[in-house]
């Protein structure tokens, strides 16, 4: 998977992939991480990449000629799956989405700034534009840094144990069942004795029912989708 991320600050970004699993993810070469600054694509001297807004309201928006310069150069090189945006409001994503986006060979992501870009560039150019919550950051740097990382660790390879990536959080529509490791007993505090006992069977019962049982507490909402969607089916 290749993931070309078009954004005003290339060293932000870089930082946070040239650490851990992402790293790992390069290094095997099972996923390659491209940044590209946008003043680079600008059409101006001074490499100027956005302008006042039409109407005279407040802050500046990112221009379409650099980003049209910069996608455009890109997708003449190799088919995108997706072009991605940034936005807060975007779709929210979700594992689903993460999942779905893990089987791209080639994608896009553009990180807003300012008030954001002209919409041009979100009518034509943009296939897919996601926010990552209900709050508004400074800039999509952090939301593509956020949607990249929960993506690349669902690359077949990347994560050594790959049963570990399907017990995560939400990839059942259940929050993961309490974990322990050793010591057994510290200071009186015991882990379970399900845990110690050796049965698979029953340890994979009690697992389920504590993914139940937390989710009914923590995120009854996720319980709420899940009976929706069944609904939905029938
Ligand atoms: N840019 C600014 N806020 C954002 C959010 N919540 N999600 C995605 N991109 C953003």
């Amino acid at each position: 998977m290749r993931i070309d991320i078009l954004t005003l600050f290339p060293n932000m970004m870089s930082m946070f992939f040239e650490e851990s699993i992402l790293k790992r993810a390069q290094k095997k070469g099972l996923a390659e991480v491209v940044f590209h600054d946008l003043h680079d694509y600008s059409l101006t001297r001074y490499g100027s990449v956005d302008d006042y807004p039409y109407g005279g309201a407040a802050g500046m928006v990112m221009s379409v000629e650099p980003l049209a310069n910069c996608i455009e150069a890109l997708q003449a090189e190799r088919h995108y799956d997706d072009v991605i945006y940034t936005a807060p409001d975007g779709e929210m994503f979700s594992q689903p989405m993460a999942n779905q986006l893990s089987l791209a060979q080639n994608l896009i992501v553009l990180c807003g700034h300012y008030k954001g870009v002209d919409e041009r560039v979100r009518e034509h150019f943009i296939t897919r534009e996601i926010s990552i919550g209900d709050y508004v950051l400074t800039g999509g740097e952090l939301a593509a840094a956020v949607i990249c990382d929960a993506v690349i660790r669902l690359v077949p390879g990347v994560i050594g144990d790959e049963q570990s990536a399907l017990a995560d959080s939400y990839q059942d529509g259940l929050v993961a069942p309490p974990e322990y490791t050793r010591p057994p007993e510290f200071r009186g505090w015991r882990v379970p004795d399900v845990l110690l006992s050796g049965n698979h069977q029953k340890i994979e019962q009690w697992r389920m029912e504590q993914a139940i049982q937390r989710t009914k507490e923590r995120r009854p909402d996720l319980l709420k989708k899940q009976d929706n969607n069944k609904t939905t089916i029938l």
